[in-house]
């Protein structure tokens, strides 16, 4: 582990820049503590599914744990990794529609849906590739705007088949790519916060 692992000030930064200085030398300290103990999976997780009450900390810490990479590496390096999670989860999820449009055994409303979700991930596929591009590149801003483009076409997938309430075949994907998402704007938020201005 090296130094810059352990370095708290990514998320000191983030979490108290309104507050007086010694509010954030105080909590400098209490995080410098906490980063000994944990991980920056672990504390990454658990600072974003408090900001974000949609966000699970535990699929959160078990998606991120499963790279080994991510491991070694700092918040920027997450952020990477979330996206890369949610551009495999979208690309794998374009192939078992098109596998299950084309068995047959669907009726055509589902059929429809399907292939309304289709378009959906196609672009949010594209959409976390350009993403990953800007942010490699610091727009934070734009890489933003993409990842929070990409969640839209989960909820949008989702929302298609609740209309008809009929079963959506890809709920699990849609809440997959949407908490992966998730994970990436946090991450994101914390980074532009740390901008020097
Ligand atoms: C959170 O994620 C875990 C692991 O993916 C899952 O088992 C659990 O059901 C999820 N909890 C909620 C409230 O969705
Ligand atoms: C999507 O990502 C989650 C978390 O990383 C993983 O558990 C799941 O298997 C992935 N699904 C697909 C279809 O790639
Ligand atoms: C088509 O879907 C049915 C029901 O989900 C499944 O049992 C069958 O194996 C599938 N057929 C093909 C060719 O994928």
């Amino acid at each position: 582990m090296t130094e810059k692992m352990q370095d708290p000030s990514l998320f000191s930064r983030a979490s108290c820049c309104c507050l007086f200085s010694l509010l954030t030398l105080l909590a400098t300290t209490h995080l410098a503590v906490s980063a000994k103990t944990m991980d920056i999976i672990s504390l990454t997780c658990e600072k974003c599914s408090r900001e974000s009450p949609v966000l699970n900390y535990t699929f959160c810490s078990v998606s991120l744990q499963a790279v080994p990479v991510s491991h070694f590496t700092n918040l920027q390096g997450l952020g990477i990794i979330s996206m890369e999670l949610a551009l495999v989860n979208a690309t794998t999820t374009i192939s078992s529609i098109e596998k299950m449009v084309s068995n047959g055994s669907l009726d055509p409303f589902q059929l429809d849906c399907l292939r309304d979700c289709l378009v959906l991930y196609l672009d949010a596929s594209k959409t976390l590739v350009d993403a990953i591009g800007a942010f490699m590149v610091g727009r934070y801003g734009v890489a933003n705007m993409q990842v929070s483009a990409a969640m839209e076409a989960a909820t949008t997938c989702e929302d298609g088949f609740e209309e008809r309430e009929e079963v959506c075949p890809l709920t699990m994907e849609n809440y997959d790519l949407f908490q992966l998402c998730d994970i990436a704007r946090c991450i994101i938020r914390f980074l532009s916060l740390n901008i020097p201005s």
